[in-house]
């Protein structure tokens, strides 16, 4: 049971920057080089201004550059310079996701059309050679790597169809294709699907319309088909005519009765070959989704009902109201040819950010990893759990002192064989202490390989992900290794 002292742990507000080679308790693997940037909310409050939602949080990117021959880290973190941060340095720092100000102009034009809201703060990654710090708005921030310096906004102008909100989790094909969803409000609303070889570039794949667009975090992808799942939470596209308060989320209304509708097209046709409809629930990630026999499967993490989103408010967290970071894995078997879905529970324990390995992604993993709390959760999660979907088995993971968790991300070995052989990488933050740290454990067992404890305490962050190609020498070639 957490006290209120350290349920504000994570959900604090930085204003330093820091950069240090930490030091290393434990070893690390030697063939583990690369790099782990991961993103989330870095302050709350700034210039007297503050937000009321976690997710309007400044971004703050932190990079982990690990060199396992040398047991050496060095981290690095930096407020990403968006419009949004420039303007909150001035004073004026309202958010976009579920913070602001009413007005007689539309809020929701404001934010997705004339002045598009750009606090990336959700995940960082690669579309083709360049770094994308990216949220809900198609409007992208590039990111240099070595330095986590901002370099600009990257947002699509081409001929091919764009809308003005976007998955703010790309899918990726296993030669690294790079396929996302975007959502264009209008007279016919429709989602339009694409493959992105660089930022400025894009192959149009296919456009569905939708009268009322349902908040799409996340995606599927598979070698066939892409598969939107609508969750019932749905907005009035007019909305994006009408004055008011509020962030762009706070226009979605929970709507049980449609169901969720499963929406498969098929890659190469660009057609809607199925439409079937599951019991409604609410969800923000895919863990993974493929094809089997003429079958799609997706693992999608749900919750009951939308109230997660809005329980993710800064006071509900603050004091310790954490049921939205109660997941479930569920695993929804979709018949295309049949036109059916079949939903099924695969694990009842309370999940948060669910992933698999990188080599499986598209394609039938075993391993799904994420953050696990206890139940009923007054708290942060404290574990993360390794699901095992074909033994339908858990193991989980906690520190000696209890620390908090972070997403894990699972990092294969190099011509590791083993879906499982590689390290787990999370980001603890010890209550007692105040101080985050690096943990990588052997994936397999779950054992604890090493801490590199950092100075101070991290917020509370979103997403990681791995990239191998930002070794040590590449980072330090950047000016990016102190
Ligand atoms: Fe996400």
């Amino acid at each position: 049971m957490a006290d209120a002292t350290t349920r504000s742990l994570g959900f604090h507000s930085l204003t330093g920057e820091r950069e240090a080679v930490l030091s290393l308790e434990g070893s690390l693997p030697d063939w583990l080089s690369g790099s782990l940037i991961r993103n989330g909310p870095g302050a709350f409050e700034l210039g007297g201004a503050s937000v009321d939602h976690w997710f309007d949080g400044l971004a703050l990117l932190r990079r982990f550059t690990i060199d396992g021959a040398a047991d050496a880290v060095a981290y690095r973190d930096r407020f990403l310079r968006s419009d949004t941060y420039s303007r909150a340095r001035q004073g004026s720092f309202s958010g976009g996701f579920a913070t602001g100000d009413g007005g007689l102009l539309s809020r929701l034009w404001g934010l997705l059309v004339a002045d598009p809201y750009d606090n990336a703060n959700v995940i960082v990654d690669r579309v083709g050679e360049e770094y994308l710090a990216m949220t809900e708005t198609p409007r992208r921030v590039r990111v240099d790597p070595a330095t986590l310096d901002t370099l600009g906004h990257a947002q699509y102008d081409g001929p091919a169809p764009a809308g003005q909100l976007a998955c703010a989790h790309v899918s990726r094909d296993p030669d690294g294709t790079v396929v996302n969803v975007e959502t264009a409000f209008g007279r016919q609303s429709e989602y339009h699907v694409f493959e992105a070889p660089a930022p400025d570039a894009r192959r149009h794949v296919a456009t569905v319309p939708v009268d009322e667009p349902a908040y799409l975090h996340d995606f599927a992808a598979t070698e066939s088909y892409v598969v939107l799942v609508e969750f019932p939470f749905v907005v009035d596209p007019l909305d994006i005519f009408r004055p008011g308060k509020g962030g762009f989320v706070d226009w979605f209304r929970w709507e049980p009765d449609r169901g969720t509708r499963v929406r498969v097209i098929a890659r190469d046709s660009g057609e809607e070959v199925a439409r079937p409809t599951a019991p409604p629930v609410f969800g923000f990630h895919h863990a993974n989704a493929y094809e089997r026999d003429g079958e799609l499967v997706l693992d999608v993490e749900t919750v009951p009902d939308a109230t997660a989103v809005a329980d993710l408010d800064l006071s509900a967290l603050r004091a310790g109201a954490l049921d939205a970071l109660g997941g479930r894995i569920d695993r929804y078997r979709v018949d295309p040819d049949a036109g059916t879905v079949d939903v099924e529970r695969l694990y009842d324990g309370a999940t948060a950010l669910p992933t698999v390995s990188p080599a499986v992604e598209g394609r039938r993993h075993r391993y799904v990893y994420a953050q696990h709390a206890d139940q009923p959760i007054d708290d942060w999660p404290r574990e993360v759990v390794k699901f095992d979907v074909r033994r339908r088995q858990a193991e989980t993971f906690r520190t000696d002192a209890d620390a908090y968790l972070s997403e894990p991300v699972f990092v294969p070995r190099p011509d590791g064989e083993a879906e499982d052989d590689g390290v787990v990488l999370t980001v603890s933050l010890d209550p007692a202490t105040e101080q985050s740290a690096l943990l990588a454990l052997d994936a397999a067992t779950l054992d604890r390989l090493a801490r590199a404890p950092l100075p101070d305490a991290l917020p509370f962050d979103f997403h990681g992900r791995w990239f191998p190609e930002l070794d040590r020498a590449t980072v330090a070639a950047g000016g990016g290794w102190p």
